[in-house]
């Protein structure tokens, strides 16, 4: 279909008729003086990939303080790039596990994300700065009469957004699991009977609380941090470096 269009847009452009400037072979510009300045092209804007939720509401205030303008970031629009011309960068409003996707592959120079993330899936990323912000934990959890940990040689069916975190988490511990991935409210599976036992986010605590679901073993502290394209931070570092700064002030 593409290769349609394409060649459709060739075909176009081989039978619009010639201007006078190609037809006599000149360039269709003036080209400059010798001496006079030819102007440069505007520096490339910095790409910023945040996460929208919890940890936008968090960072909002340090931008803030640091003079940048938020209104961008904060107002209702499903606008998915936000442009900040005063500051030459561009925002865009990623879903929290698809932000060092982006900055991985150079669609963005740098992003914040969850500890979480990087743990669950490998990525080749600069992580210069913890911002201390989106501070949770990753847990086992069960229902609160559910045996934990399961007697000796009996499978676990754990639920979970976090496979390799879960994984690792019971081969440490010596316990046999049967991983099954899901994608969201976690906290209902060890409620239907889908599973024993959960692999989960825990902030407040709230949502296990009121689904009668209590923590049985932590598994590790973590916040957001700062991922850095490896290439984009050296070509850019000049422009990176004051939203570095920024996002490093605790307020
Ligand atoms: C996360 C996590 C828990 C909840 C924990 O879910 O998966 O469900 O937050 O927060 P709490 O301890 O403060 O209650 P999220 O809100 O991202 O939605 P999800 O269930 O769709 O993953």
């Amino acid at each position: 279909m593409r290769e349609n269009v394409v060649r459709e847009n060739a075909l176009r452009e081989s039978a619009a008729p010639e201007s006078k400037a190609s037809r006599s072979g000149q360039k269709r510009h003036k080209s400059a003086k010798p001496n006079e300045p030819v102007p440069s092209a505007p520096p490339q804007p910095v790409v910023v990939a945040v996460p929208k939720g919890r940890v936008l509401e968090q960072l909002v205030p340090r931008l803030a303080a640091a003079g940048f303008d938020t209104d961008v970031l904060t107002k209702s629009t499903r606008q998915l790039i936000r442009t900040d011309e005063a500051r030459n960068i561009q925002w865009l409003m990623l879903k929290p596990d698809d932000v060092p996707t982006y900055v991985e592959y150079g669609a963005a120079d740098v992003g914040v994300v969850g500890r979480d993330v990087l743990l669950e899936r490998e990525y080749d990323l600069y992580a210069p700065l913890d911002l201390g912000i989106g501070r949770c934990k990753l847990a086992v959890a069960a229902h609160r009469r559910a045996p934990y940990p399961p007697p000796p040689g009996a499978l676990l069916r754990v639920a979970t957004k976090f496979p390799n975190v879960a994984t690792r988490h019971f081969k440490s511990r010596g316990i046999a699991v049967e991983m099954i991935f899901v994608q969201g409210s976690v906290e209902l599976a060890p409620l239907t009977g889908l599973a024993d036992v959960i692999v989960d986010i825990v902030e407040t605590g709230e949502t296990l609380r009121q689904n009668g679901l209590e923590v049985v073993e932590d598994i590790c502290e973590v916040s957001s941090v700062v991922v850095a394209n490896r290439v984009g931070l050296k070509l850019k570092r000049a422009a990176i470096a004051p939203l570095l700064e920024a996002l490093a002030k605790d307020v």
